[in-house]
């Protein structure tokens, strides 16, 4: 039909096997396309639903009530009457929900309310009849279309639901978990299937998380976000018109808009509504050190010596499963890695955490009265059920045994798992718990029993995720939790162990504590972190790993990164060396290796890998204080710790795609070499003032918005600071347990202006609610020229009693013949150096309070 274009196509038979003939039964259209992966089968436009009455105005927004068109949809059982509310929630955010209003399907327990409407919304809707019922949703301030589900193909019938919206732009960042290959998405015809899965990481998967969050980026080059708050299995195609159709197979169409206007405003109105990021512990913003498969006790001691050694900073140790007796939960080998409690203990005296792993997947093959886990959660009755909501579900993981799956959303299971949690304290000092497995994972498909044949099991249409059936290396969909069946909650399984995992470990360590999970969904990055799971030590994972990042710092989890070196594989001396001079720049920063793999642990890897793990980390700790005051703001305001360029620099359209360079916040820049054999890398230099981080000499400004070349020798990482910003800082030390009791400092980086500000959040660095409670000092930088003053403006910890600035460096005063004159709250200060050529200023050996307001001035 020549209504409808190419690429305006809506995919009428997104199961496989389309011909023209079942294309026809459908109703639909049947026209071949020389384009690659354009639907020959595909729906007329007219198809969907149709408005009963009028659009009614509500005390938030509308309503609408929708009737099914005569022709039935692709998998038949349409909801033939649905509801459409369109709430105005907040000045920023829009709410579309399309619903069922005569039967209740399940909706995924995350309450995203407000309590008035918004009085001056950011944007408005309009609803149309033809040639479908649809609606746009444009941008107040310029009339821009953002969402627009003209093109047709609603569908909301029993297990297969629907919609289309013509994107304003080609910009779309986002959806997960994958491995993207570009952190801007290739919108040519590409679908991702999102459910959770225990699946190594692999270019076109479903990995281990499910988030359906994307950013646009307008032609105008304002930004808008888009969640589907729906939990079950799903996919998504993104096509040149632009558009997106998603898919889902349960639940409700749940559609929240976050208007920004910013990219940064985008993700701070997204974790407002979905949970602010956790606050980490200052000690989790160390280097952490793990592997699985260090097999035995000495290997474990070695290499933590290997660190020591080489004075590599090392403030977590993590523990896997080989450390397990027989990898049984809770529980630790007492023959290969005897005194591993009281080692965990010397380690802490030394200022090296501890992080055990634990997975959900109990061993039923113990005998009875020898494993407390199992008979504790028996008693209570805390495991995931079969169809007959009576049957444990039963297993396969890593204990050499069958195993139960405990209900997360049970509450008689949150005690069971804190009960054994606090116990197992008792055992292992463990100060942070890393939860892996929790998709959940299994090594058979469904159960020991694999699952009946039924629609749940066996939809009609099965998203695009990997294995033939969805039970494949999980549950079966028809199983039972409190919350729901296996088939709508499977998403959430990871998201529902994550709060009742960091209360207990908050509760047996009185502290801020952290929890790693490797399941994640929209919120939780409120209760835990993340990292990006089983990749490969691949130069090009190197590169993925930023778009990884970036990603998770988009979905409200900043805490994160890959495993540096790579999880699969052997690495090589060269690419451990280049991946930990990256690495010492993730928010999350972990090297961790994989059973059977060459070791790779910063210290084996000969003494010139060991230097340049040295070096860059101690970079990472000079930068700390910027990096955790950073993380404060994630906490309180929901902004990103690892930014995207374009996240500072939106109105230039170059930095859009930029994906191999990354800032930390607004003002770090890092251009790591991603490529074997390369001692340059290809950089582009946004438009602002930067300083090289290691002379502070000024990058010319005539490379402003453009791409250079920036030499890289193999022990080198070109790092950048922006003008306009302050970064404290403090001398590093092998662990935060010593670099926190070190002089601070300051780096200024004087803008167009010459004026600069930062700030300082400070506290004792794992107390809980710290901020909550007030038990924090603030100070707050500002440079104009000629000055620089530090103003505290809370001491509610009073940490900073006894802290000095020992060092002061301004970049930026090029333009000055020479600096003669230093004085330091007025008192004339002698120590310092100017350098003219590269207009430095270095004042050294100050011992200026920490706790008290100051300035200082040159002339
Ligand atoms: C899978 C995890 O992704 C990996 O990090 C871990 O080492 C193994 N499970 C063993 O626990």
């Amino acid at each position: 039909p020549s209504d409808i274009s190419d690429h305006e196509r809506i995919d009428c038979h997104p199961d496989s096997g389309s011909t023209e003939d079942s294309c026809i039964k459908r109703g639909c259209h049947w026209c071949t396309s020389s384009i690659q992966d354009v639907p020959w089968c595909f729906a007329p436009k007219t198809t969907g639903y149709t408005l009963v009455g009028d659009v009614t105005q509500t005390a938030k927004g509308y309503t609408a009530t929708l009737d099914r068109k005569p022709t039935s949809s692709w998998y038949g059982h349409d909801i033939a009457r649905i509801q459409m509310d369109v709430e105005f929630q907040t000045n920023s955010r829009l709410r579309i929900k399309i619903f069922d209003p005569s039967v209740a399907r399940f909706e995924v327990p995350l309450n995203i309310s407000s309590t008035s409407a918004a009085l001056d919304p950011l944007y408005s809707v309009e609803f149309s009849n033809s040639p479908a019922f649809n609606i746009k949703v444009k941008r107040a301030s310029n009339g821009a279309t953002l969402f627009d589900t003209s093109l047709g193909g609603l569908v909301f019938s029993e297990q297969f639901l629907q919609f289309a919206t013509k994107l304003n732009s080609h910009n779309v960042y986002g959806f997960g978990e994958h491995e993207h290959h570009s952190l801007k998405h290739d919108m040519n015809w590409k679908s991702w299937g999102m459910y959770a899965r225990d699946q190594p990481v692999t270019h076109g998967a479903n990995l281990y998380g499910v988030h359906p969050f994307y950013m646009n980026v307008e032609t105008s080059n304002l930004a808008h976000g888009v969640l589907v708050l729906n939990s079950n299995a799903q996919d998504v195609t993104l096509s040149p018109l632009p558009s997106l159709k998603y898919r889902t197979i349960g639940g409700i169409l749940d559609i929240y808009m976050f208007l920004g206007p910013s990219p940064e405003n985008v993700v701070q109105q997204y974790t407002q509504a979905i949970g602010r990021p956790v606050m980490p512990p200052y000690w989790a913003l160390g280097f952490h050190l793990s592997r699985y498969g260090y097999n035995d006790i000495q290997t474990l001691k070695d290499t933590v010596n290997r660190m020591r050694a080489f004075n590599i900073p090392h403030d977590v140790q993590h523990g896997d499963i080989d450390m397990m007796d027989r990898r049984l939960d809770f529980t630790y080998d007492p023959v290969n890695f005897t005194g591993l409690p009281q080692y965990v203990r010397d380690l802490k005296n030394e200022g090296t955490r501890w992080i055990s792993i634990q997975d959900p997947c109990i061993s039923i093959g113990e005998p009875a009265g020898t494993y407390r886990p199992f008979d504790l959660g028996q008693s209570m009755d805390v495991w995931v059920k079969e169809s007959d909501g009576v049957t444990n579900a039963e297993g396969r993981v890593w204990p050499d045994a069958n195993v139960y799956f405990p209900d997360y959303s049970s509450t008689s299971c949150q005690s069971w798992w804190k009960q054994m949690s606090i116990e197992f304290h008792s055992t292992i000092e463990y100060d942070g718990m890393w939860i892996d497995m929790n998709e959940p994972a299994s090594f058979v498909t469904g159960s020991v029993k694999g699952c009946y044949y039924n629609q749940w099991n066996n939809p009609l249409y099965k998203p695009r995720v990997y294995g033939d059936v969805l039970a494949d290396k999980t549950l079966c969909g028809d199983y039972l939790q409190s919350f729901g069946s296996h088939y709508n909650t499977h998403n959430l399984f990871g998201w529902s162990q994550s709060p009742v995992t960091q209360e207990a470990v908050q509760e047996v360590t009185g502290k801020r504590s952290i929890v790693l999970s490797r399941s994640t969904f929209p919120g939780s990055g409120s209760t835990s972190v993340h990292w990006l799971g089983d990749n490969h030590s691949l130069w090009s994972n190197l590169h993925y790993s930023i778009i990884g990042s970036l990603e998770f710092n988009l979905f409200g989890i900043p805490f994160v990164g890959p495993d540096i070196c790579g999880f699969g594989g052997h690495t090589t001396e060269e690419m451990c060396q280049r991946w930990m001079q990256l690495g010492a720049f993730y928010p999350f920063s972990r090297n961790h290796n994989g059973l059977g793999w060459r070791e790779q642990d910063p210290g084996i890897l000969g003494a010139e890998v060991a230097r340049v793990s040295r070096e860059s980390l101690e970079i990472r700790y000079t930068i700390l204080p910027y990096m955790y005051t950073l993380f404060h703001h994630a906490h309180i305001d929901g902004s990103t710790v690892m930014r995207p360029l374009f996240h500072e620099f939106v109105t230039d359209t170059a930095t859009h795609a930029i994906d191999r360079q990354f800032l930390l916040g607004p003002a770090f820049l890092v251009s790591a070499v991603l490529n074997e054999g390369k001692t340059s890398v290809s950089a582009y230099i946004p438009d602002a003032r930067w300083y090289d981080w290691y002379t502070g000499a000024e990058v010319s400004n005539s490379l402003r918005k453009s791409w250079t070349t920036l030499p890289a020798p193999l022990d080198f990482i070109p790092l950048h600071v922006r003008g306009g910003y302050i970064l404290p800082t403090q001398q590093p030390a092998n662990s935060t347990m010593f670099s926190r009791l070190n002089n601070l400092g300051l780096i200024v980086a004087l803008d167009d202006n010459e004026e600069a500000s930062g700030d300082l959040f400070w506290d004792e660095g794992d107390t809980k609610d710290s901020f909550e409670n007030g038990e924090f000092d603030t100070v707050e930088y500002t440079a104009v020229p000629g000055i620089l003053t530090g103003i505290t403006s809370n001491l509610g910890y009073a940490g900073l009693f006894g802290m000095e600035y020992e060092t002061v460096r301004v970049m930026g005063l090029a333009h000055y013949l020479d600096i003669t004159d230093v004085r330091v709250n007025n008192q004339q200060h002698n120590l310092f150096t100017f350098t003219s050529s590269t207009g430095v200023l270095d004042i050294v050996n100050l011992t200026l309070p920490a706790h008290e307001d100051f300035s200082i001035t040159w002339t």
